[in-house]
């Protein structure tokens, strides 16, 4: 209980240091967390606790930088679901181990350092940006060396061979290990310490300490690993929170709005539609979904069955990930929602930032487009469907095929797309759930 009163001192300060430093003067203050309950912000929203420089300086410079992180997300993921593929980056100067879109508050060690964290659905890691890190860009790293109640996990230790390509170099009896992916690389310390997340105290949470990263794929805060692999967070709460979770993501642009991610059966939402969670045993960081079709206005649009069939054998399939800003769809999937986009709005297509099916004009009847699922239907409505221009006339559809020649096999249902949506992640029960929610502050 001490180190949680602490932990919201903490926190406050944190929050007043980010308020100032915020680039939006009306940004609210983030109401604290409570019970199992943690706010959520967007990491690139014009009230991003990660400061001003993560907000980007114009939408269509945001769009651009999102389109591109979406892109090294989508080969990121597909290499996950694929075994032993590996794609070169093809977006320079972007983080490729993790693409973080939402954070959350928490506080490691004895006494309390506060820090932000990457919700990521579709990761096992747990990591947090150390003192003395190279190459990390954290102006707020965790230092070890005042906490009280930090152990460095050590090389004999069963813990030690969980981790990705462990390594105990001469002279050290820690557990190290690393993570490569294309031309990036991480290398962190395998640690213990006590984690504050809400009201409960994680005693004994096993982290890498990150030490080194190289390439581009240093992340600015820790990250939340709520996949379902042995090191995850979600994993190490199993008995706390049984391995399930809600979220309400908010929408980016929204400064009033703040969405909150819950943890735990308790809380949860009873009257909420779901679909099963479909096991793929080679990857299980990732949460496959059985989507069956796509809806746009009325019309269930020609998608052959192949391009959304969960195959473990190839990884294909359709993944709900809170990483990836917009759906992005297997190619004969995209066209065919995209072709009868058109064909509704009838009028005359523009693109803009990565985006192929836009509209110069304030008249557009968007049709809804409903996704379809085993045994649930979402039916995302326009904010879920369409992204606007702040300035002019322009609104485009909020999705897209995988990047120009590159041969994917994943679906991946998007942040944009779940926004204002509670969307449940029930582990034990194998289902997913959805239902409409506007994720207001209070
Ligand atoms: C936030 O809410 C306040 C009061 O409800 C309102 O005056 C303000 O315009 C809102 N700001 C935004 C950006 O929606
Ligand atoms: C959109 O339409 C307006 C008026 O018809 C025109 O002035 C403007 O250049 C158009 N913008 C684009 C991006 O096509
Ligand atoms: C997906 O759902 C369809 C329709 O209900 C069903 O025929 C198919 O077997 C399901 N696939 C998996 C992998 O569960």
């Amino acid at each position: 209980m001490g180190s949680t009163v602490l932990c919201s001192i903490a926190l406050t300060v944190l929050l007043l240091a980010a308020g100032a430093m915020a680039s939006h003067p009306s940004c609210p203050a983030t109401p604290p967390d409570t019970g199992g309950t943690l706010q959520v912000s967007h990491a690139f929203g014009p009230c991003s606790p990660l400061g001003p420089e993560a907000s980007a300086p114009s939408w269509t410079g945001f769009l651009a930088d999102q389109v591109a992180r979406d892109a090294s997300r989508l080969l990121y993921l597909d290499s996950l679901a694929v075994r032993g593929r590996a794609y070169a980056p093809i977006a320079s100067g972007r983080q490729l181990l993790q693409t973080p879109t939402y954070v959350v508050r928490a506080c490691l060690g004895t006494p309390p350092q506060q820090l932000l964290l990457a919700v990521d659905t579709s990761n096992d890691a747990a990591w947090i940006p150390c003192s003395g890190c190279s190459g990390c860009p954290t102006s707020t790293p965790f230092n070890p060396a005042v906490s009280t109640s930090y152990r460095p996990v050590p090389c004999g230790s069963p813990l030690c061979t969980q981790a990705p390509n462990p390594a105990c170099p001469l002279n050290s009896k820690a557990c190290g290990f690393s993570l490569t992916y294309a031309d990036s690389s991480l290398q962190a310390a395998l640690s213990q310490d006590s984690l504050a997340v809400a009201n409960d105290v994680v005693k004994t949470y096993t982290f890498g300490c990150l030490q080194r990263a190289t390439g581009t794929a240093a992340p600015p805060q820790g990250l939340l690993g709520l996949g379902r692999g042995s090191l995850s967070f979600l994993s190490q709460t199993k008995d706390m929170y049984e391995a399930t979770f809600s979220y309400c993501l908010p929408s980016f642009k929204s400064l009033n709005f703040s969405g909150t991610l819950r943890l735990g059966r308790k809380g949860q939402r009873q009257r909420i539609k779901t679909t099963p969670l479909l096991a793929n045993p080679h990857r299980s960081s990732l949460y496959y979904v059985n989507m069956t079709g796509i809806r746009v206005g009325k019309k269930v649009v020609p998608i052959p069955a192949s391009a959304l069939a969960f195959d473990p054998a190839t990884g294909a399939g359709t993944v709900l990930d809170s990483g990836t800003m917009f759906t992005r769809l297997v190619a004969p999937a995209y066209e065919a929602v995209r072709d009868e986009v058109r064909r509704r709005v009838r009028a005359p297509v523009s693109s803009l930032g990565g985006f192929d099916t836009c509209f110069n004009t304030t008249t557009v009847a968007w049709p809804p487009v409903t996704l379809l699922f085993d045994g649930m239907q979402v039916k995302l409505p326009e904010e879920n469907v369409v992204i606007h221009s702040t300035y002019g006339t322009t609104s485009c559809l909020a999705m897209a095929a995988a990047p120009e020649g590159v041969n994917t096999v994943l679906n991946v249902i998007a942040s944009m797309q779940q926004q204002n949506h509670r969307v449940l992640f029930d582990v034990p029960n194998g289902r997913v759930g959805f239902a409409r929610e506007r994720c207001t502050a209070a």
